[in-house]
Formats: C-alpha cells, structure tokens, sequence
C-alpha cells in the first residue's frame, strides 16, 4: 500500500459547480491493456486506435519495449505495435508491479516462445488478487509453472515448445484470467474449452481482436470459450472500445451535481446495470444517437446494490456510485461481490462528512448529507474517482492527494470536467 503523505501533483477541487455540456468518452482501460499484451502473439504490426492516454498504457508500453518491441504512437490515440524482435522473456519487476494487467504478457509469451517468467502483478490494493487462476489454465494447457525467487516461471513441457489445447475450469471467473488463458490457448495445437470464462466486454472485444488477427474462438460472451488453435497469428488494425466505467463515471458525475451532461461514445449497449441503479435513483438517463445524455432535477432517492461479475454491476463503478448515494434520501446498502477489499474510499468520504459504515465487503449509506471539502487521498484509481465526484458537490475546496491513481485510469479528467463547468486545478 501507499504510504507517503503526498506524492505528485494533487487536485484541488472547488465544490458547487452544476456539470453542462458534452464529454467524449475515451477508449478502454481494460481492453487496451488487453490488446496490447496480444500484439506478442504475431511478428506482424499491429495498430490499435482510440487507445486512451493514461499512465497505465505508457507503463505496458514500457514493459513491452522492455521484452524488444516497438511500441510507436503513430497518431493521438495510435498505437503501432510490433514483437518481431522481442527476445526478452522476463519482464523487469519494476513494470510487471506497477499495475495488475501486465501479468497479461505471459500467455502471449509463452504461447509464442515455449517460455516466460514474471513476479506476481501489482495493481490496486482493492483485495487479495491471486493469480491461480492465469497458473492452472497454463498448467492445463501443458506448461510446467515452477517459482524461482519472487518469479513465477512458465515453461511448455512438450518437445516441439508448443501448448496444448485443454479442457479447462475456472474457479473463478477472472477477467485478466480469461484473457490470459484466451491468448495463450489461441496459439497452441488443438481445441481448448474454457468452462467459466468471464463474459465482461472487455473480453469479448479482445475475443473479437484476435479472431481479426487468425484466432479461431467462438462463445464470444457467453461463459463456455471454445478455441481452435492456430500456428500463427497475424497482424490487425483494430479500434479500442469506449471506455464504460470512464462513461458511468461521467453519468453520475451530471447525476450528482445536478446537471445535464451528453456523454458521446458512451457503450450503452453494455452499461444497463449502471443505467437502471441511475433510474432507480431518479437520475433521467436517455440513449440518443450519439450516447447517452444524463440529466437530474429532482431529488435523488437511496437505491442497494451488488457489485458482480458482467453482466452486475461493475465492481469499478461501486466507490462512485458510494458517492453518489451519499446525495440520496434513504438508506443505501451496498453488497461487493468482486473483491474483498473495494472499501477503501469509505474512510475518505467519511472525511468530507459522508455519512457511511463498512463491515466486511458491505457499506451502509444515510443520506441525504451535506459534504465539506477536505484533504483526501486517492487510495486507487475508482476510489479516487469517488472522493473527485464527492468533491464536486462538497462545500468549500477538497485537496486531492495521490492523483496518478486517478490518472492510471482517467484521460484527462481535469481537463474534462473542467469543460462541463467544474471548478478544479492540478497543482
Ligand atoms: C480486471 C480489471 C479491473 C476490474 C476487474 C473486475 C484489468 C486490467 N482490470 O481486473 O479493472 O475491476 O477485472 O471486473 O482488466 N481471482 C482469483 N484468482 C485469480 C484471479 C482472480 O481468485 O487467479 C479473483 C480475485 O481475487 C477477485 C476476482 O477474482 O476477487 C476478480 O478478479 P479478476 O476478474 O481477475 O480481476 P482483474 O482481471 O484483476
């Protein structure tokens, strides 16, 4: 965990200022990190577009010039990739900590060159995060895993340095497992099942990427994978999808100031949890052409809600949501059903004069209550986003500290707030 006071640059927020205007939403976090790790699996180029500026695709990008590919940003929002030259099959420590999607090279590598090691990945401190579930499906799909000081090593046992297609359960259905599983699958000789695979977008997209680049995989979103493997890949343009856990941040951002925001490229079609927790609430949420436009007059009333596996709710939209309900008549009790330790930024809201209890994985919300500005911290990435949303409605000036949090996650979120009204510095 971080435990300096004060790293970086902080955010300084000045409550009271009503959200108008449109916002474009960015490309996605969880599927550009995802598609990055697939340009190991060919030595051809690949281009992906709308690829988001956040510290954690320039920290992949390190890790992978790291391995000896090329990671060019050709346009804003491109990204050319190419791993023909990649000869590095042990990922520097400093990079594979620095966040949880970088594990995500070792399927890849070890589908395409027999071999790789990595130390167990970094990420948000939101819960214990195991990674048996990445270790099982490549045991399964025929590599030998041994652990060599603080390095987990892979290595395919067959003569020919190949994988071999499996039948394989999940215990749990992991998001950057799956994807893990998927890739190292796509390139190893013979069928593979995945039973309990994870259904988010994201990894249906990144489904969809690698067919576009020769995979053979079918089930897309449902939760049985069925992967023919391929000798090769190929290379592929592809576009990343919209960001929507960036897009509901933006919804309830409008919902809790009481304004009216067109949030454009908004992925509408996979945000229903979201959508109907906001109507519940009394928040007017509306697809158009464009989006989605969310607007709030009235009160907002207290609504519970579960965060679960797609398609639940979004466990990256409970601590804003928290937020929200804090401006909410009523009692809101929230159940996490993702991560066992998501309740980081309960503590910080209590600062602002939230009115807010945690035990275990729930948290009990009375509200209607008037916040007040304080220093916080932006403990990770959503619980940042948390007390920025607080801090939007909150009486006087909020100091937000450890914002590359934030910024691991969010292009430009000052920026972008600023444009619809909100009152806000970098310092
Ligand atoms: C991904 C997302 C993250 C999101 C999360 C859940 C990326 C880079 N990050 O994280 O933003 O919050 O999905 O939607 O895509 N688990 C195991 N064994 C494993 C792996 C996970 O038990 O081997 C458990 C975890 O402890 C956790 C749950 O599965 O309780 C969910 O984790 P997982 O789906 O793996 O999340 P990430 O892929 O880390």
């Amino acid at each position: 965990m971080n435990t300096q006071r004060s790293r970086g640059p902080r955010l300084v927020v000045h409550g009271g200022a009503v959200l108008r205007g449109s916002v474009h939403v960015s490309g996605a976090k969880n599927h550009a990190l995802a598609a990055m790790c697939a340009a190991l699996l060919t030595d051809e180029d690949v281009i992906l577009t709308n690829v988001p500026a956040i510290r954690d695709v320039d920290t992949l990008a390190e890790l992978l010039v790291s391995l000896g590919a090329t990671v060019e940003r050709v346009a804003p929002g491109t990204l050319r990739l190419n791993a023909a030259s990649v000869s590095q099959l042990d990922p520097p420590t400093e990079l594979i900590s620095e966040n949880r999607a970088s594990f995500q090279v070792m399927g890849p590598l070890l589908a395409r060159f027999g071999r790789a090691s990595s130390p167990p990945p970094g990420g948000d401190v939101i819960g214990q995060r195991p990674i048996d579930v990445h270790l099982e499906g490549f045991a399964a799909l025929g590599a030998e895993i041994s652990r060599v000081g603080e390095r987990f090593v892979a290595r395919a046992t067959a003569p020919d340095g190949r994988l071999r297609g499996a039948r394989i359960f999940m215990d749990y259905p992991s998001v950057s497992g799956t994807q893990n599983v998927m890739m190292a699958a796509a390139l190893a000789r013979g069928h593979t099942t995945i039973v309990n695979a994870a259904t988010e977008p994201e990894v249906q997209e990144l489904a969809h990427l690698l067919n576009a680049m020769g995979a053979r995989i079918s089930g897309i979103g449902t939760q049985v994978l069925e992967i023919e493997g391929v000798d090769a890949l190929h290379g592929v343009t592809g576009r990343i999808m919209p960001d929507r856990i960036e897009a509901g941040t933006y919804a309830i951002a409008a919902a809790i100031t009481g304004g009216a925001v067109d949030l454009c490229d908004a992925p509408v079609t996979v945000m229903d949890a979201l959508l109907a927790k906001l109507r519940a609430a009394g928040v007017e949420v509306e697809p158009t052409e464009r989006g989605l436009t969310v607007r709030r007059n009235g009160d907002l009333r207290a609504v519970s809600f579960q965060a679960l596996p797609y398609p639940g709710l979004a466990t990256d939209l409970h601590a804003p949501l928290a937020a929200l309900l804090t401006q909410a008549r009523g009692i809101s009790v929230i159940h996490e059903r993702v991560f066992d330790n998501r309740m980081l930024y309960v503590g910080e809201l209590r600062k602002m004069g939230a009115e807010i209890v945690s035990t275990g994985s729930s948290a009990i919300i009375s509200g209607p209550t008037k916040l007040h500005g304080a220093l916080v911290r932006a403990l990770d990435v959503r619980a940042g986003a948390a007390v920025l949303l607080a801090a939007l409605v909150a009486e006087g000036t909020t100091i937000i500290d450890d914002i590359h949090h934030l910024d691991r996650g969010y292009e430009r979120v000052d920026e972008k707030l600023r444009a619809l009204g909100a009152s806000l510095e970098r310092i």
